[in-house]
């Protein structure tokens, strides 16, 4: 294993409940209820690609511009980054950053394949931004995930295969992502919603070094 690759939001920072109470309040003022059911398809999926959601979920679909589109997206991106302004080193998930060094301390390679664009702000503001050695521009994707094109991008940049990786998810869009582009998929969440991983741990902190490498060993032993 050279390479782990990291999804940004839920993994290392806890920022779906901004996300949700963002497009929540772009929602209603469209006439639309979102409730948190309905917020797990948004996960890990893009800014653009989640309003479109919201709007056929309105059955708003065909009722505005691509500039109005846009508006609507900025907006919610405005309100986004309001509420991730005062963010720190304090909202790093548990384990996440031990890991991460502990990672490199080993010569691990460290990716970036978040779908936020705000990513690249975020791990400075957690002051994780010089432990990666790559960060995926997401705006130069031709598809989100769960197309493998993130991940596949992220080991590219970092001059890996995909068969030396690990990617690591909270979304279950994110492990389509990670199975699709032939990566060993870890998830960090509910066993059910994330059953299509090679392996699923509930919380962050049971994410350790000697896990991810071993996790990777057994699936290249199997296959
Ligand atoms: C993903 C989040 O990481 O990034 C999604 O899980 C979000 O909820 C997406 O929509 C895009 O983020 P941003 O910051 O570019 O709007
Ligand atoms: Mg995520």
């Amino acid at each position: 294993m050279k390479a782990v690759l990291f999804d940004l939001d839920g993994i290392i920072t806890d920022t779906a409940g901004y996300h949700f109470l963002a497009w929540k309040t772009l929602a209603e003022k469209l006439g639309i209820e979102i409730d948190k059911e309905f917020n797990e398809q948004l996960k890990g999926v893009s800014r653009t690609d989640s309003l479109e959601l919201i709007l056929k979920k309105g059955q708003l679909k065909n009722e505005f511009t691509l500039a109005e589109k846009e508006a609507l997206a900025a907006s919610k991106n405005e309100e986004y980054k309001q509420m991730i302004e005062q963010m720190s080193s304090a909202d790093i998930l548990p384990g996440i950053e031990s890991l991460l060094v502990d990672l490199k301390n080993d010569h691990r390679l460290l990716g970036l394949a978040s779908a936020s664009q705000n990513g690249p702000v975020i791990l400075k503001k957690l002051g994780l931004y010089d432990l990666f050695d790559t960060i995926v521009n997401p705006a130069e994707l031709s598809a989100g995930k769960p197309d493998p094109e993130i991940f596949q991008k992220a080991a590219e940049q970092l001059g890996c295969s995909v068969s030396e990786c690990v990617g690591i998810e909270d979304a279950a869009a994110g492990v389509e992502s990670i199975n699709r582009a032939n990566i060993v998929s870890i998830a960090v969440g509910d066993k059910e919603v994330l059953s299509a991983a090679d392996k699923v741990v509930i919380a962050t902190n049971e994410l350790t070094a000697d896990l991810i490498k071993r996790i990777w060993t057994e699936c290249h032993e199997i296959n």
